[in-house]
C-alpha cells in the first residue's frame, strides 16, 4: 500500500497544489490525447505482457537451471529497471547469497576493465547472455555483446550458443533483430508503444528478474493493484497529489528533487527514478533536476549540502517497511556507551534517524515530502514503480512538455560517432 505525505512541504513553503491540473493532465494520459501518445503503452503493460508471460518464464526457467552466470547487456531503459528491481528485492551483493545463476549487467558503461572482468569470471563457467536493446543500435551494448557473444562461441561452440544468447528487442527490422532471426536466438519484444524507462514490466525487465528469482507474478499483481488506485479521477489519488505538490514546489524555484532512499538494496531504484524523471521533464529548458542519495550513507557527504547549501531543493523520502529480526544486544563493559539502544532493532534506530533527517532539513528549509511502502517486496515495488511512472506522465503533462521522448540524448552520440569515424580516418 503506497501513501504519500505532501502536507508538511506544503505548509513549509506556503504552497496549494494544483490538483485540478493534476486531474486535467491524468484525463489526457488516459484519453490519449497529449504529446508522445504513441508511447502510452506502459499504462496498461501490467495486463498486456499476461500473454508474454509462459515464454518468459520458461526461458527464465531454462536458464536457472542450466547456466553458471547470466549477463544482462543494455543501457539506460534497458538495464536500469531490471538492476533497480533485483537490487530493492535481494540486494546488491545477491550473487553471494541467491541461488541459480550469477547475474551481472554489462553494455551500459565502455569500460574495457569491466568488461574485462565479467569475461574473467565467466572463464570455465556456463555463460547465458541476454542482450537488451529497443532499437538494436545502441554502441555501448552492442560493443559488449560483441566481445561477450564471442566469449560464449569460443567456450560451447556456435551451434550451442544459439541456445544461450537470447535477445529483448524491437521486432521488425532492427539489427538485433535480424541478427537473432538469422542466428535463431530465442527473441523477446520491446513492445513499440513502450519507451525504455518505461519498460521495466516488459519482457526487459520481467525475464532478468525470472531469472534471478524474483516472483513477477507478484510485481505485476502490485502494479494492477496500484494502476486501479492511480488511474482514479479523485483528489485522493496519490500520484496526483505527489506529481501537484512537487509541480507547486518547482514553479516556486525548487528546481532540484532529491530522493531519499532508506537503504543500500534502494540505491539502484534511485538510479531507475532519475532516468525516469530525467529524461521525461528535462526538455526545453525546463523540469525539475532529479538527484537521489541512500540514508543515512550519503548524510555523511550531502547532508552539509542538503542542511545547508544552495535552497533550491525539495526532498521527497522513499520509506520502505523493514522485517529484520537483528536487534542490539548489551555489549561488554559498555565501551561506545550505547547500551541504552539494547533491545531496539535497527529499523527502530533508523526510523530515529530519518524522523530527525527530516526535521533537520526542514529547520533548514528543505520542503520534504515522504512516499510510504509496507515492504521490500516484490508486490508493493510493483507498486512503487506504476506509482512513479503515473506520476511522472502526469508531471510532464503539467509541466507543458512531452514526457515520453529523449530527442536530445542523439546530441552526444552523433558527436561521438562523428568522432569514431574521424579517428578511422573515414
Ligand atoms: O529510455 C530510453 O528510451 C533510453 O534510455 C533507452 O532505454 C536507452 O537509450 C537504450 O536504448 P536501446 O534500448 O534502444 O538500446
Amino acid at each position: 500500500m503506497i501513501r504519500v505525505n505532501t502536507s508538511d512541504a506544503m505548509k513549509l513553503a506556503g504552497l496549494t497544489p494544483d490538483l485540478g491540473a493534476a486531474r486535467a493532465a491524468l484525463a489526457e494520459l488516459k484519453a490519449k490525447t497529449g504529446r508522445g501518445n504513441d508511447f502510452l503503452g506502459w499504462i496498461s503493460l501490467h495486463d498486456d505482457i499476461k500473454a508474454d508471460l509462459p515464454r518468459i518464464k520458461a526461458c527464465a526457467e531454462r536458464i536457472r537451471e542450466d547456466a553458471d552466470v547470466y549477463v544482462v547487456i543494455g543501457v539506460g531503459g534497458s538495464y536500469l529497471g531490471a538492476r533497480a528491481a533485483m537490487e530493492f528485492i535481494q540486494s546488491p551483493t545477491r550473487n553471494l547469497t541467491e541461488k541459480g545463476p550469477a547475474v551481472f549487467f554489462s553494455g551500459y558503461t565502455l569500460s574495457g576493465n569491466e568488461l574485462e572482468q565479467i569475461l574473467k569470471f565467466s572463464e570455465g563457467k556456463k555463460l547465458y547472455l541476454n542482450v537488451i536493446s529497443k532499437s538494436g543500435t545502441t554502441l555501448e551494448p552492442a560493443l559488449s555483446f560483441r566481445c561477450l557473444k564471442e566469449a560464449v562461441e569460443r567456450s560451447c561452440g556456435k551451434e550451442e550458443a544459439k541456445k544461450r544468447i537470447v535477445c529483448t528487442t524491437g521486432i521488425g527490422s532492427g539489427v538485433l533483430y535480424g541478427l537473432a532471426q538469422k542466428e535463431g536466438y530465442e527473441c523477446f519484444a520491446v513492445p513499440e508503444d513502450v519507451g525504455g524507462r518505461f519498460s521495466v514490466l516488459s519482457a526487459v525487465g520481467l525475464l532478468p528478474l525470472a531469472v534471478a528469482g524474483l516472483d513477477i507474478d507478484a510485481l505485476l499483481a502490485g502494479c494492477a493493484a496500484q494502476a486501479e488506485e492511480n488511474l482514479k479521477d479523485s483528489d485522493d489519488n496519490t500520484a496526483l497529489q505527489y506529481a501537484a505538490a512537487r509541480q507547486a514546489l518547482y514553479d516556486s524555484g525548487k528546481k532540484v528533487e532529491m530522493l531519499s532512499c532508506s537503504r543500500e538494496s534502494h540505491r539502484f531504484f534511485g538510479e531507475w527514478w532519475k532516468q525516469l524523471i530525467g529524461e521525461s521533464q528535462g526538455k526545453e529548458h525546463t523540469g525539475i533536476f532529479p538527484n537521489s542519495m541512500v540514508l543515512t550513507a550519503d548524510l555523511h557527504s550531502l547532508g552539509q549540502y542538503m542542511q545547508d547549501g544552495e535552497r533550491m531543493m525539495f526532498e521527497t523520502f522513499l520509506r520502505v517497511g523493514e522485517d529484520s529480526p537483528l536487534r542490539l544486544k548489551e555489549a561488554e563493559g559498555n565501551i561506545d556507551g550505547l547500551n541504552y539502544l539494547a533491545g531496539m532493532s535497527f529499523a527502530e534506530v533508523f526510523a530515529c534517524a530519518a524522523e530527525g533527517t527530516k526535521a533537520a532539513h526542514e529547520a533548514g528549509g528543505v520542503p520534504c515530502m515522504e512516499i510510504f511502502a509496507d515492504a521490500s517486496d516484490e508486490e508493493e515495488l510493483g507498486r512503487l514503480i506504476y506509482f512513479f511512472e503515473l506520476a511522472c506522465g502526469v508531471s510532464g503533462y503539467m509541466q507543458g512538455v512531452n514526457p515520453f521522448d529523449q530527442p536530445a540524448v542523439n546530441e552526444y552520440k552523433n558527436r561521438m560517432f562523428e568522432l569514431l569515424k574521424q579517428r578511422k580516418g573515414l
